[in-house]
């Protein structure tokens, strides 16, 4: 009797220790989970934000971008964003150094884009925060026609940058496969198409991720980048890596091919159509639009051929009577879609593969598509990204009347108006004819400006490859522990170890 009892009462102990036990097993869970938990709420307290100043010097005007971010660690991707940009007033920097009095006022206007820029910036953290500066085809246009010229450009914008107050880390010319896949970059940066953090907080590739193509028009040059997963290469394919991934990217840039260099090209080929200079029919201009343009606007650029005996101030008086189909022959007749070596090409003998996956189209793709729409709403799903309507608007906006457009456009100052025929049929024979798109795929076409409110181009992916934020390992940008962290987890995890093992231990006595 007393053996059974004290068996019983025995059995009474273990299942006491056992609970027991298990308490402090499941308290140690319970204290993991906290501890991470209170880590991750940490986390959001101890950013600190970091900031960052691109200047895109673009061949009509520069603009600043200031871009902020969460430091010490990473929150997700797309975590840059821009807060501020700033036009500053005037032509691009390679109108510089010509007249010293319209310098006075580019300096002028830059100083009021740095002050505004510079002000939303803390105190604290304006001497840490990096500066560059990158030109781009206006400036790679000038360093052909006149390098004394564009170097003394860009020594006098580095002097002047370094006197800010912030980090200044370097102004230089990019060249147009550099621009290209910046572009590419930031288009996949924003669209969180490189890397995302998975429920383990660690960061990978986004599962069965696909990059966007990226089309950029600019004034003096338009770029096309878009990866491919052939192993191709050639000068138009850069293979990089980026967070440990490869990837193969086609990009090209065509200099002259910008929407305001095509278009002089385009006014030339109208021109030498024409025996009068002082009445010169453009096909490409509205009806009921007349305009008088000086010589040296259309020939002083290294994109179109000076005539015979040219007078940069000599007049030509143009008349507008909106003829699609003669502008758009006038468009293509800057082109040569016949010369190709490899097996596909885009224009001018330029290899291209075909275009593959959606693209994101910014900048003066952005503007055109815009342009014709009926009126002037943001909203993408109003973009025409079939085919046939947009060659059937870009033909109705030629074939309307100057006053027709003024009225219905009242949100597209006249300044660009009368172009955007003739950029209506740039863009559609360029992305058409050009890059081969067809039926099919101009539907995967996106025109927009902005990603997340942070404007497309360039300059974002060009700070995160300068500042090294897209490292090519993947293992840099793995979540740092701080030690405090990692000795509570250390001491929670020992406690749930030694709790398991005298559970087991008192499991196996009691079988006994
Ligand atoms: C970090 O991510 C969280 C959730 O994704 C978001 O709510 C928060 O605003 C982000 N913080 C910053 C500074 O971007
Ligand atoms: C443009 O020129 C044409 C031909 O000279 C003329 O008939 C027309 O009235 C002009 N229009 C304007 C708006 O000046
Ligand atoms: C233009 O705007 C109006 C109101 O803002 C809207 O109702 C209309 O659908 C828009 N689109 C066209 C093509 O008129
Ligand atoms: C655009 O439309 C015109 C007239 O409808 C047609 O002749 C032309 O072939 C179209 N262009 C393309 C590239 O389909």
């Amino acid at each position: 009797m007393a053996s059974k009892q004290e068996t019983a009462g025995r059995q009474m102990g273990y299942k006491c220790r056992i609970a027991g036990v298990l308490l402090l097993l499941l308290t140690s869970i319970a204290a993991l989970i906290a501890v991470a938990v209170i880590q991750d709420t940490w986390k959001f307290k101890e950013y600190s934000l970091e900031y960052g100043i691109v200047i895109d010097s673009g061949s009509s005007r520069s603009t600043v971008y200031l871009y902020e971010w969460p430091g010490e660690k990473q929150n997700d991707t797309g975590v840059v964003t821009e807060i501020k940009n700033c036009r500053v007033k005037g032509d691009g920097i390679s109108e510089m150094k010509v007249d010293p009095q319209k310098d006075a006022e580019s300096w002028k206007a830059f100083q009021v884009c740095m002050d505004d820029i510079i002000n939303a910036i803390p105190v604290a953290k304006q001497n840490a925060t990096p500066l560059y500066l990158g030109a781009t085809a206006g400036m790679r246009l000038l360093h052909e026609q006149d390098e004394k010229r564009s170097n003394d450009v860009m020594a006098s914008l580095r002097k002047y940058l370094s006197s800010l107050p912030v980090n200044f880390k370097s102004a230089s010319i990019i060249s147009g496969q550099e621009e290209g896949l910046y572009g590419w970059v930031t288009v996949n940066y924003l669209m969180g198409n490189l890397i995302e953090k998975n429920v383990w907080n660690a960061y990978i590739r986004p599962d069965g991720a696909k990059t966007v193509g990226s089309m950029d028009l600019g004034g003096a040059s338009t770029q096309i980048a878009f990866a491919i997963t052939d192993n191709l290469t050639g000068p138009d394919y850069m293979p990089i890596k980026l967070y440990g991934y490869p990837y193969n990217v086609y990009t090209h840039s065509f200099l002259c091919y910008g929407k305001n260099e095509a278009e002089k090209r385009i006014l030339d080929k109208v021109i030498q159509e024409s025996s009068n200079p002082a009445y010169i029919i453009n096909p490409c201009f509205p009806e009921g639009y007349n305009a008088t343009i000086k010589a040296s606007t259309i020939y002083d650029t290294e994109c179109t051929k000076k005539p015979r005996g040219y007078n940069p101030d000599q007049e030509y008086f143009m008349v507008g009577v909106a003829d699609s189909d003669r502008c758009l022959s006038m468009v293509k007749s800057i082109f040569d879609f016949e010369t190709c070596s490899s097996s596909l090409c885009s224009f001018n003998g330029v290899e291209q593969p075909p275009v593959t996956g959606d693209f994101m189209a910014y900048a003066g793709f952005f503007y055109t598509a815009r342009a014709l729409l009926k009126n002037g709403t943001e909203d993408p799903d109003d973009f025409n990204s079939d085919f046939d309507r947009f060659n059937a608007s870009v033909r109705q906006f030629c074939n309307s009347h100057w006053e027709v457009l003024r009225s219905e456009k009242t949100w597209i100052s006249p300044r660009f108006l009368k172009t955007y025929c003739y950029s209506g049929h740039y863009m559609f024979s360029l992305l058409a004819d050009g890059y081969k798109f067809d039926k099919d795929t101009f539907e995967n076409i996106n025109f927009a400006k902005q990603v997340k409110s942070t404007s497309i181009g360039w300059s974002l992916g060009y700070m995160l490859s300068m500042s090294n934020m897209i490292p090519s390992e993947v293992k840099e940008i793995l979540p740092m522990t701080n030690p405090v962290f990692a000795s509570l987890i250390f001491l929670f995890s020992a406690l749930t170890i030694v709790t398991i093992v005298i559970v087991f231990i008192l499991l196996i006595r009691s079988c006994f």
